[in-house]
């Protein structure tokens, strides 16, 4: 389909510059020549939405006609691959119930402290990562005598469109397989729409989950700096080396020191001047 395209409807080479560095600039995400159909497939819908016939004229609308502004949140949007899963790379959920969190309740100034379990996942797209910890973290309150046990987690992403999904927190049923059966039977509702099945997380699970916009590629983020916990899996896989760093290193400056790092499972966290120690797969501990 894509290669019977007009001309007029392909990305020229200057144009897939322009774009690939506006975008690297603004969010880090690099797109080599091999993902050209891929972004072409993509920015069409876009180009569709504004009633602009083809990829020469989003081009000229963006570069040409000064909306290059206005038109970068949809840019973004259109651009970043928002693929998640509940209990995604599951040994990490394991390891955080069987190891992370005991150890995190033995710190000198937890025991006892009203002060919550504070969790971050930092690249959250439509919601199944913090909320799959949600879950995990809400059932390892109920295993240990705690049903109120206290945890906060703060979920952001840079693309608008799925912060807006993960905060209705509704999801087709086959992503729910993943979920084990007892965990979906208390944390899950089911639509009544048989043409349409969907399944619902809980007011109570919802309301422990707070979205934000945040751009991994800004020079501060706006947190605490005490972070128990942080999630950043399968973002950092978009970025070039130099860019993994210095995002890595901005999240430590959030992650207090004991505190875990947690990436994705074909990312890696180089160099030793980083203040992390491995711990398990993909797992890091703030030194
Ligand atoms: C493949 S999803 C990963 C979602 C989840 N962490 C997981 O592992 O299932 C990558 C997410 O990173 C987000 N992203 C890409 N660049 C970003 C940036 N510069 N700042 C924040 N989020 C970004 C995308 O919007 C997307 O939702």
């Amino acid at each position: 389909m894509d290669d019977a395209s007009p001309s007029e409807d392909r990305l020229s080479d200057r144009d897939f510059n322009r774009l690939g560095s506006l975008i690297q600039t603004h969010c880090g995400i690099r797109i080599p020549p091999a993902k050209k159909v891929m972004v072409e497939g993509r920015l069409r819908r876009r180009a569709r939405v504004l009633a602009l016939p083809t990829l020469n004229d989003y081009c000229r609308h963006l570069f040409d006609d000064g909306n290059l502004h206005q038109e970068l949140t949809d840019l973004i949007d259109a651009i970043t691959t928002n693929k998640t899963e509940f209990f995604r790379e599951n040994n990490h959920f394991r390891f955080l119930v069987n190891t992370a969190l005991p150890d995190l309740a033995t710190r000198p100034h937890r025991p006892g402290s009203n002060r919550p379990l504070k969790l971050w996942s930092a690249a959250c797209a439509t919601g199944a990562e913090p909320y799959t910890l949600a879950m995990v973290l809400s059932e390892y309150g109920r295993a240990n005598g705690k049903p109120t046990f206290p945890f906060d987690i703060l979920a952001t992403d840079i693309c608008t469109e799925v912060l807006a999904q993960a905060k209705q927190a509704i999801y087709p049923e086959e992503m729910a397989a993943a979920i084990p059966p007892e965990l979906a039977k208390r944390y899950l509702r089911r639509s009544r729409d048989r043409n349409r099945p969907t399944v619902r997380l809980v007011p109570e699970l919802r309301q422990r989950v707070h979205f934000g916009h945040l751009n991994l590629m800004d020079s501060d983020y706006p947190l605490e700096q005490d972070m128990d916990v942080i999630f950043c899996r399968n973002v950092l896989i978009y970025f070039d080396k130099p860019t993994q760093h210095t995002v890595l290193s901005k999240l430590c400056r959030h992650l207090r020191p004991g505190g875990y790092l947690f990436v994705g499972h074909s990312e890696s966290v180089l160099g030793s001047t980083l203040p992390l120690t491995h711990v398990a797969t993909a797992v890091f501990m703030r030194r």
